[in-house]
């Protein structure tokens, strides 16, 4: 989790971001100070700092680089957004929103999808032998697994669905990971299957707020994170002394998936 999927996860939004300026390390907790800020329904002081530290630790950031992407433009969010004379409020916050969606999720669909392969050897070797694409291994273990599994909303206006009611105001969740295994639309759903038609599942969301970063994250994981992985180690194994646990309920990954590998 740590030496290759946070590293591999944290570079790719330094790119992304324009935020070349800092470290992977800072990347993942500055992102999980604003993600444990988000969740604060509690109102802990400690959190709040926390996250405002790292809030202004970004501002920090952006500033260093907004002179090096505004003499050498690039497709970084930064620069794009420069370029596009967005106020800087919004192009602030919407770098925030980037590095408070983009870390986790990578990081554990490659730490996942190894652990997924592993126990599946036999999809593996399919995989392996390039009857199956690296791309749909990111599709069905998004779909499985679901790195997002739940969303908060607010209820906008009273209304009605299949006799329950609900309240403007109201607070509701988004239970994608029960709709990604709705048997009515996916066969086997609780089944890890590179076979399967995945062009159903909502782990990216749906509508006006559907993720921004599913193509790249899609491509740096399934075109160049899970490939090169294997290429260079072979096959990988999880290793046997020890339970792959997975943690969280909104964003779930593996806690750790130590692994013995072959080097080629
Ligand atoms: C496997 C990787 C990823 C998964 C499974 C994922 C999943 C999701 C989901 C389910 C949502 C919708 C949340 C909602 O409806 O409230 C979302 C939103 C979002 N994601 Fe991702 N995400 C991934 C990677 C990324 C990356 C790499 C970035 C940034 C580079 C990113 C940026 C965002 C942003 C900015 C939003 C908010 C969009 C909006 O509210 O309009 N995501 N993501």
């Amino acid at each position: 989790m740590q030496s290759v999927c946070n590293a591999v996860s944290g570079e790719a939004l330094k790119i992304i971001t324009g935020l070349t300026n800092i470290s992977y390390h800072e990347m993942d907790s500055w992102s999980q100070a604003m993600i444990d800020g988000i969740a604060n329904y509690q109102g802990d002081k400690q959190i709040e700092t926390h996250c405002h530290n790292a809030t202004k630790k970004i501002d920090a950031a952006i500033d260093g680089m907004i002179p090096v992407v505004t003499k050498n433009p690039d497709y970084s969010l930064l620069s794009v957004m420069l370029e596009a004379q967005m106020p800087m409020d919004s192009l602030r916050a919407n770098i925030k929103l980037a590095i408070s969606g983009g870390q986790n999720e990578p990081r554990d669909v490659i730490a996942g999808a190894v652990w997924a392969l592993s126990s599946h050897p036999e999809q593996l070797k399919n995989v392996l032998d390039g009857r199956t694409e690296w791309k749909q291994v990111f599709d069905e273990y998004c779909r499985w697994a679901l790195p997002i599994g739940i969303a908060p909303r607010r209820i906008a206006a009273n209304f009605t669905y299949e006799g329950i009611e609900f309240f403007e105001n109201d607070k509701v969740f988004l239970m994608f990971n029960s709709a990604n295994h709705d048997e009515e639309y996916f066969e086997n759903a609780d089944r890890f299957d590179l076979n399967r038609d995945t062009s159903k599942s909502i782990a990216f969301g749906a509508g006006p707020h559907f993720c921004d970063g599913a193509w790249a994250a899609r491509a740096l994981v399934g075109e160049v994170a899970l490939p090169k992985l294997f290429e260079r180690f072979g096959n990988i194994h999880i290793r046997k002394d020890v339970n792959v646990k997975f943690g969280g309920w909104a964003f779930r990954g593996p806690q750790e998936v130590p692994v013995e590998l072959d080097i080629l």
